[in-house]
């Protein structure tokens, strides 16, 4: 219980299964409540159904509460070591708790002060929010918007000086043939927003030639300018999972034993070079007499090599598969996955790479594939 409270706190679902089914079950509540509440805005329900849908929103609601009050113990007892009066206040500062509050406080808030319908249903809908904290692509939005807020704010201005310029333009060219559409630059302005925003409703066109001219421009020039904020959002992204994906690498990297000796640098430069791979229990990860293009580095998890008669058990912070990029050959043994294993592929071009560029990694590589050939010879005589 205390290890899942911890987990719960630093929300680190996949190091406990039991973290993982209970968020995978607040999620449920939430995608439920949700669905309930927007089926419950169509008329036509008899009763039974409304008595249903007010179940699954009290249910909900109960859920909820507990998984609230559960979080502020679990940072009480297991978070930073403040007193709780203390880590009460950091808790609600944090922006994930903020949205768990949004989550049950609209429930209790139109239940002493009942509002129409309409507080209700944007109550009950804000605990869709409380997936934010469940969404790891809501929180990498969050990052990457504000990562890029300065090239955002750059489009957002360039647009906005685009949607005055052109409105104005439109209201000097149409005023006087349509002074109900673009009798002021205000009105001329919705003509700009659905013009560069290429919606287009055409409740509101120019009537001159010359307008139809700058319109033409206006919706081309929208075209662009709406491609700005998508493509900085888009390569955002992409440096942010790539980013994530590096930190991962590294973390792995650190733990190998055979490069704890190697500096920062050097760690990064291998994590550029090395990709995690997991393998299921009874996965043959080299099949004996095959060619080789990579070796492996155990980060967790044990393998059993296979050659002859012998069996050896590999675990973690071990490697296998560089006896034949040593030499060239084909794989010496079989390695099968004993347990769930987290492993590191290196390729034959960034084994080349890493050995060429340190002798010393080289020759203990060396001397362990010496070791590992000795024990082969010594099978095969026994054998
Ligand atoms: P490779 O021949 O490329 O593919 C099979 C791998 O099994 C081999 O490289 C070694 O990494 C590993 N291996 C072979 N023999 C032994 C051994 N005696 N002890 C540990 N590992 C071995």
């Amino acid at each position: 219980m205390r290890a899942f409270l911890t987990d719960l706190v630093n929300d680190a679902p996949d190091r406990r299964l039991s973290c993982a089914i209970y968020r995978k079950f607040i999620f449920a509540v939430v995608i439920g409540a949700t669905v309930g509440t927007a089926l419950e805005t169509s008329p036509g329900h008899d009763e039974p159904a409304l008595a249903f849908l007010k179940l699954v929103d009290w249910a909900a609601a109960a859920v909820l509460t507990f998984d609230y009050v559960l979080r502020v113990a679990a940072f009480i007892g297991h978070g930073p070591s403040v007193p709780p009066p203390r880590a009460i206040v950091r808790f609600l500062l944090q922006p994930l708790s903020l949205f768990d509050l949004l989550a049950v406080a609209p429930f209790y808030i139109l239940l002493v002060a009942p509002a129409g319908t309409e507080a209700h249903v944007v109550g009950e809908l804000l605990r869709f929010v409380k997936l934010a904290r469940y969404s790891p692509a809501l929180q990498t939005l969050t990052v990457v918007i504000v990562r890029e807020r300065r090239a955002l704010e750059a489009a957002l201005f360039l647009t906005g000086l685009l949607l005055v310029v052109s409105s104005t333009a439109m209201y000097l060219i149409e005023r006087d043939a349509q002074p109900d559409r673009f009798g002021s630059i205000p009105q001329a302005m919705w003509w700009g927003i659905v013009t560069l925003t290429t919606i287009g409703y055409g409740d509101v066109v120019p009537a001159t030639s010359v307008g139809k001219v700058v319109n033409g421009v206006v919706a081309l020039l929208g075209l662009i300018m709406f491609a700005l904020p998508a493509s900085i959002l888009a390569s955002g992204f992409g440096d942010e999972i790539h980013r994530r994906r590096f930190m991962v690498t590294w973390s792995l990297v650190a733990k190998v034993p055979f490069f704890a000796h190697l500096g920062a640098a050097r760690i990064a430069e291998l994590a550029s070079m090395l990709r995690p791979r997991a393998a299921e229990s009874g996965e043959v990860v080299i099949q004996v007499g095959d060619q080789a293009d990579c070796m492996y580095f155990i980060v967790t998890g044990d393998v059993e090599v296979t050659f002859a008669n012998t069996r050896v058990r590999l675990k973690d912070g071990d490697f296998f598969g560089e006896m034949a990029l040593i030499v060239d050959q084909p794989r010496t043994a079989t390695v099968t996955a004993r347990t769930p294993c987290n492993l590191l592929v290196l390729t034959r071009h960034g084994f080349r790479r890493i050995v060429d560029a340190d002798p010393g990694l080289r020759a203990e590589m060396e001397r362990i594939a010496e070791q590992r050939k000795i024990e082969h010879a010594r099978d095969a005589v026994d054998a």
